[in-house]
């Protein structure tokens, strides 16, 4: 079973993720034993928030490379962002200032709780009408979209990502209901750690796996854990 996590946090120093390097060698040992074979690291990007330039994230994308060199560990390592979709964000939509995932023109959006159904469908529409395909960051996460409105943003042209922790109920009932009535119905293009730190926020990619095999088969897994992400980064399947 190989996995691919597109959505996680584990560069240091640069959002609320891995803390320091040790944080980031825990959670690659830990990506490792699950079958992780690429990871694209995402730090935030949130006006007022999380603010870290792409200077500082290709500074610390570099030295986690060297040291997976170093190390020999078997991960492909990828680098792109979270995106908050706000004001800033369309700012740099305009100045054409993204970091697209892998090879391709896909970028992971997030918004907030409070956005109507309305507002980020908005958003998507200014990502797609600027060329870029939206990833939707942890669709389960909000409140006023439930799966129908899910399948009109993929009819639009968005993709749809859901967390690992949701979809082992850790977020609460409504979000472990809607994450598999979205995997039962094929409305995920990618399913992703959102690890953040190797205690509270850890990497349960793996398991989050074999739960999905059992209830929905190998071929599922396959879809959402490997040929989807790797569609994303736009691979080649062998990478
Ligand atoms: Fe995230």
């Amino acid at each position: 079973m190989r996995l691919a996590d597109i959505h996680c946090h584990i560069l240091p120093y640069v959002d609320d993720g891995a803390e320091h390097m040790e944080e980031m060698e825990e959670l690659l040992a830990s990506a490792v034993e699950q079958g992780i074979e690429i990871i694209c690291a995402t730090p935030h990007l949130r006006h007022g928030m999380f603010e870290s330039s792409d200077e500082e994230i290709i500074r610390q994308y570099r030295r986690a490379c060297a040291y997976i060199q170093e190390k020999d560990i078997p991960i492909g390592l990828f680098l792109s962002r979270e995106y908050f979709c706000d004001d800033t964000f369309l700012e740099r939509l305009r100045k054409n200032q993204l970091i697209p995932m892998g090879s391709g023109n896909t970028i992971l959006a997030e918004f907030s709780s409070r956005y109507s159904d309305t507002t980020i469908e908005n958003y998507l529409k200014k990502i797609l009408d600027a060329g870029l395909t939206p990833l939707i960051a942890h669709v389960e996460r909000y409140g006023c979209l439930d799966e129908k409105r899910i399948e009109s943003f993929i009819r639009l042209g968005a993709m749809v990502q859901i967390n690992a922790g949701s979809v082992l109920g850790r977020e609460g009932h409504r979000q472990k209901k809607l994450c598999w009535e979205l995997l039962r119905y094929e409305l995920v293009h990618a399913v992703a750690s959102d690890a953040h730190d190797p205690q509270y926020r850890p990497n349960e990619l793996g398991l989050c796996a074999n739960k999905i095999g059992h209830k929905l088969g190998q071929a599922c897994v396959k879809k959402v854990l490997w040929d989807g992400p790797v569609k994303i980064l736009s691979l080649d399947k062998g990478e």
